[in-house]
């Protein structure tokens, strides 16, 4: 038997034990594929993997990177192939598996995977990284665990995180946590009755919780402010155009906070919160149409219309 067969005898049993691979098809080092009959790639992984290299101040082999809810490994396979040093972690063994699948197939020493819950995230059991990946996972979370995740991913940042995730487009509702206030929207993730063996088989979701929070944009930046981030940027290139209007790749840098010669006592004054809503000022000098728009569309941001 070649290796060749091996590997695709391999593949074809842990389908046949776990199901499909179900995200972006991989190539295998015996030129096979993941997927069988779908072209390997896919234009997200190699956007993201554009976005860290091109972030990274270190060369990818000097990086050290996390993949949060690192699913089939797609993300951390094709980065550890690149040269960096990768930790995954995924919560669900039916997905690891197919990561360690694949690492193996590769011989990737410098690619850790662990099962394990990302919200029982820890530095002092991982250490620093210099990137950190929280791909299609941050709205899986509900408040306000999701709030105590996020300090915790910034615990283990020591240079950027890349988020990809869905905002909540409406006003949403307000959530606190202690003094700070949030706005944005609750998601189902699983029915109220459905097993834990069902929601172990729906591969894309939230581990247990039955509910999960998306935060508005603007808060979703103020969280990320919140926990330790000091500027947050949104990534328009490479452009996704199929992306849904209420998904969003945002990178949070973890630098330290700056002061000014020029002047000083600034560096005591707190940064304002990102806003809900656009200023009205703005608005008001740039809206295009006649008056009577203009009056309609101010009334209505207002809250008056
Ligand atoms: C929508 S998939 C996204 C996977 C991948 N990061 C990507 O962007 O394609 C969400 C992944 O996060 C995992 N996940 C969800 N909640 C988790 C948790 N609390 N701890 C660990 N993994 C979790 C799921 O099992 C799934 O693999």
């Amino acid at each position: 038997m070649t290796s060749s067969q091996g590997l695709r005898e391999q593949r074809d049993a842990l389908i046949a034990r776990d199901g499909p691979w179900t995200g972006a098809a991989m190539a295998l080092p015996d030129g096979s594929s993941t997927r069988e009959g779908v072209l390997p790639g896919d234009d997200n992984v190699r956007r993201i993997i554009q976005v860290v290299s091109d972030l990274s101040p270190k060369p990818l082999e000097q990086t050290r990177v996390l993949d949060l809810g690192c699913f089939e490994g797609q993300f951390a396979i094709e980065l550890a192939l690149q040269g960096a040093e990768i930790v995954g972690i995924e919560g669900r063994e039916l997905n690891i598996a197919k990561a360690r699948f694949t690492a193996e197939a590769y011989g990737l020493e410098r690619l850790t995977l662990i099962r394990e819950d990302v919200r029982a995230l820890q530095r002092e059991q991982l250490g620093g990284f210099d990137v950190v990946l929280c791909l299609g996972l941050l709205y899986h979370l509900d408040f306000p665990e999701v709030l105590r995740f996020l300090e915790r991913l910034s615990e283990v940042c020591d240079g950027f995180a890349v988020f990809d995730t869905h905002v909540c487009l409406r006003r949403g509702r307000t959530v606190r946590d202690g003094q700070r206030v949030y706005r944005g929207q609750t998601y189902l993730e699983h029915s109220p009755r459905a097993s834990a063996s069902k929601k172990q088989r729906s591969t894309w979701a939230s581990l247990d919780n039955p509910n999960a929070f998306w935060f508005t944009r603007a808060s979703l930046i103020n969280a990320l402010a919140d926990v330790g981030f000091t500027s947050v940027y949104e990534c328009e290139a490479p452009p996704e155009p199929s992306k849904r209007a209420d998904r969003r790749t945002i990178v949070a840098v973890k630098g330290s906070h700056v002061s000014l010669r020029t002047a000083p006592e600034l560096a005591a004054r707190r940064w304002e919160r990102a806003p809900e809503r656009r200023p009205l000022p703005l608005l008001r000098n740039h809206l295009p149409g006649t008056d009577l728009l203009k009056r309609i569309l101010l009334n209505r941001r207002a809250g008056r219309g």
